[in-house]
């Protein structure tokens, strides 16, 4: 009797569980979960620079942000718009203090990129598939993945601050 009872409520839970995922995930759906890319664009590392920046406080980073050609070419005609097919990559690493520059300066002068960091985010210009988000898809690559975790919603509602820029922060630096 005590077995039966304990495979019933085995069964109970393991029903609630899968049930608890399906109602979660067709949630996600409902907020348009497909990430942005499924995979990181080919060849991202080697795309031409942008711009680069370096985030204070809790964040502590130096970045780089890169664009595919399409982009490039809309950044140096100075675009106020990005047409589609412009993808966005920022890269981060680690603000790192350059051990040698304290022997070459005589003071710890030269902060470098250090360690890569994880979160590799990208905004992908298709104004038709993404036109609830500006025209922009965003997507964060954590160990390769998309992630689970950094919202789309989260990062348009941020970058809605320069939508006046086409939702770009960064402007090209020569
Ligand atoms: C709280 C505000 C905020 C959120 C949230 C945010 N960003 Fe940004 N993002 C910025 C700022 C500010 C910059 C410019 C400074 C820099 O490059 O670090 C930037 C820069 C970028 C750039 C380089 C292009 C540009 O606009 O200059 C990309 C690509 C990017 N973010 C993608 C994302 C993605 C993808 C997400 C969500 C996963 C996201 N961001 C979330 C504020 C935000």
């Amino acid at each position: 009797m005590l077995k039966q009872i304990m495979v019933m409520s085995l069964t109970a839970g393991m029903a609630a569980g899968l049930f608890g995922y399906v109602h979660a995930a067709s949630g996600v759906a409902e907020i348009g979960a497909q990430p942005a890319l499924a995979e990181m664009p080919d060849g991202y590392r080697d795309w031409p620079l942008i711009a680069v920046a370096h985030e204070e406080g809790k964040l502590d980073d130096l970045r780089a942000i890169l664009g595919n050609d399409i982009a490039i070419k809309a950044f140096r005609e100075g675009a106020v718009t990005y047409p589609d097919g412009t993808i966005l990559a920022r890269l981060a690493w680690d603000y790192h203090p350059l051990e040698e520059s304290k022997e070459a300066f005589g003071t710890p002068q030269s902060f470098v990129s250090g360690v890569p960091k994880n979160g590799v985010q990208f905004m992908i210009k298709d104004s038709q598939k993404f036109a609830s988000t500006g025209g922009w898809g965003y997507v964060e690559f954590d160990d390769g993945k998309p992630s689970t975790t950094a919202m789309p919603q989260a990062c348009f509602s941020c970058h809605s601050i320069v939508k006046g820029r086409d939702f770009v922060f960064n402007r090209y630096a020569p």
